[in-house]
């Protein structure tokens, strides 16, 4: 079952994690700044890079000659070295946590849920924003759509939650678990933005519509978003179901395991061993 408790292994977290080395963070310059006119990245761009184990896998050259697909320009700044890291989003999360200026998120949350995970992530996931689950604690994923998303990562992807960044587009609980509303998606950006500069993760994985209309500036519908690479800001990013609309429309996990299996072919990832009662 989607809820069932997540089973981390303890097998493998005797190697470097996923984190990245410091030397890894930023793509070329060149790869990045293309013209809006570059056509759109094609999975198959990525499969110059063999398949590694996640351990020996800890500096991915990306291919030169993948390009951005809609004119995202890099970051203006160099990556923050990673002893600054924890720092800089602490900043942040104070300020996130000072934050007034959705009127109607200060009255419905009770904590701000900023995100976790390492400050050099090779990946990085975006839900939408905390609910009551959430909200409590002040971290992020760990209800239900949590609990299935633990799953995607673990038993799906063969690697542990603690190895990526997890975060949302906004970081107050809506009321009633509605969806954040289009400026409150605008108020919370800047946080979501500057907290990616912070992390540069190597990849990006969207989950859902709020993250695509916060990160990407596009309506377009879901199933037009998935199963092809997108950028943010030179990221490599893939769109996938959120894991809330999974738990309520269960036939559409088959497709978000297509999504993390671009995910994972880009990253050298294999998937893990036993395959049958997982993600699908
Ligand atoms: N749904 C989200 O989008 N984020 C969470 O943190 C939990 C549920």
């Amino acid at each position: 079952s989607p809820a069932a408790e997540p089973t981390p292994t303890s097998t493998s977290t005797s190697t470097p994690t996923l984190s990245r080395r410091e030397e890894s963070t930023a793509l070329p310059v060149a790869a990045t700044t293309r013209a809006s006119t570059a056509p759109p990245l094609q999975p198959n761009l990525f499969s110059a890079l063999d398949p590694k184990p996640a351990a020996a896998f800890t500096s991915p050259v990306m291919p030169s000659k993948i390009t951005a697909n809609s004119g995202e320009q890099a970051f203006e700044r160099p990556p923050l070295p990673i002893d600054q890291r924890a720092a800089a989003l602490e900043v942040i999360d104070q300020e996130v946590i000072a934050c007034v200026r959705c009127p109607v998120l200060v009255q419905s949350r009770t904590r701000t849920v900023f995100g976790e995970g390492p400050v050099n992530p090779r990946l990085m996931f975006v839900g939408e924003a905390p609910g009551a689950d959430e909200d409590r604690p002040g971290r992020p994923f760990v209800g239900r759509a949590g609990q299935l998303l633990n799953d995607m990562i673990v038993k799906g992807m063969g690697i542990q939650r603690e190895d990526v960044y997890i975060a949302n587009s906004n970081k107050c609980r809506p009321p009633e678990n509605r969806a954040p509303e289009p400026a409150e998606i605008a108020h919370c950006r800047p946080f979501l933005t500057r907290q990616i500069e912070i992390l540069r993760p190597e990849f990006l994985c969207l989950l859902g519509r709020t993250a695509v209309l916060s990160l990407l500036e596009t309506a377009l519908p879901m199933h037009r978003l998935r199963q092809r690479w997108h950028r943010y800001r030179g990221i490599p990013t893939i769109v996938t179901y959120h894991p809330s609309y999974l738990l309520r429309n269960p036939a559409s996990k088959k497709d978000a395991w297509e999504d993390l299996k671009l995910l994972m072919e880009a990253m050298g990832l294999k998937p893990p061993a036993r395959r049958e009662d997982q993600a699908t």
